[in-house]
């Protein structure tokens, strides 16, 4: 599978260190639009670090970040949401204490012509959106905290979804679910990824990345040790490049 056109997001050469140690060590990797491309590494890889100098957390010392073609600087969370660039983390910030709508709006609240907060509109505005990307969510007006990790995770990804995000960035988001709540994060990132967005996916679980991925780019100790089509190795192939470091010899 080759993907042609410009990539929705390029990180090119993309170097951090902290103190002497080089978390991420000149890495290369790329997105494009509908697709999801699995971060891969034993603990300690690089991949959070790779993917927070994309998500504003922490800025690269060295390297380019390219959306559309376009060098871009993102240096802090509010440049990457300038370029629709969304994050969910694993430990996910959500406010326990408040339900669905509050937490979707959450820092960007709907407000009436006279500067009062529509919770009325917030609540239709969420029930939309989670008609579209969960239908069986129904807990619209309990806390999050009476949720379970699944339907918090929908909530996380509505929001990132209702503000337009084009580019998703995912990490680990099934660690913490049983095997029902991951196979309905599964059916969102699906569902996401017919909707065009490119999703950057953290995850260790290879029958996961089998699954859901389309490319996978696998780390060790801060640098990239490849990036193959999914549907062209196996998971021992993929195994190897985390466990030995080494790219499987058919891969291009
Ligand atoms: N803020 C920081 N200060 C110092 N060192 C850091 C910091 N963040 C990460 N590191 C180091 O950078 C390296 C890469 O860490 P990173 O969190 O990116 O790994 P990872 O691949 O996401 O691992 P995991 O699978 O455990 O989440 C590690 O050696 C880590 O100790
Ligand atoms: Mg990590």
């Amino acid at each position: 599978m080759t993907i042609k056109g410009t990539p929705l997001v390029e990180m090119r050469d993309i170097s951090i260190s902290f103190g002497g140690i080089k978390a991420v060590d000149h890495v290369t990797i790329d997105l494009h639009p509908g697709e999801v491309v699995g971060l891969l590494g034993h603990n300690g890889a690089g991949k959070s670090t790779l993917i927070k100098c994309l998500s504003g957390a922490y800025q690269a010392d060295a390297g380019q970040i390219l959306i559309d073609g376009k060098p871009v600087t993102i240096e802090n969370p509010r440049d990457a949401r300038a370029q629709n660039i969304e994050t969910i983390y694993q430990t996910l910030a959500l406010a326990d204490n408040l339900d669905a709508a509050s937490n979707l709006f959450l820092g960007r609240e709907l407000v009436s012509p006279l500067g009062f907060v529509n919770d009325s509109k917030m609540e239709a505005e969420t029930r939309k959106i989670m008609q579209r990307l969960n239908p069986n969510f129904k807990k619209f007006n309990v806390p999050v905290s009476a949720l379970s990790g699944g339907q918090r995770q929908s909530v996380a990804i509505a929001r990132a979804v209702y503000f337009n995000a084009r580019i998703l960035i995912m990490d680990e988001p099934t660690a913490a679910l049983g095997p029902q709540e991951t196979e309905m994060v599964s059916e969102l990132i699906q569902e996401l990824k017919k909707q065009g967005l490119g999703i950057f996916l953290i995850e260790h679980d290879i029958h996961n990345v089998m699954k859901l991925c389309d490319r996978a780019s696998v780390m060790k100790n801060g640098q990239l040790v490849g990036t193959v089509n999914v549907d062209e190795v196996t998971d021992e192939d993929i195994l190897s490049m985390i466990i030995l470091g080494k790219k499987p010899e058919k891969a291009a």
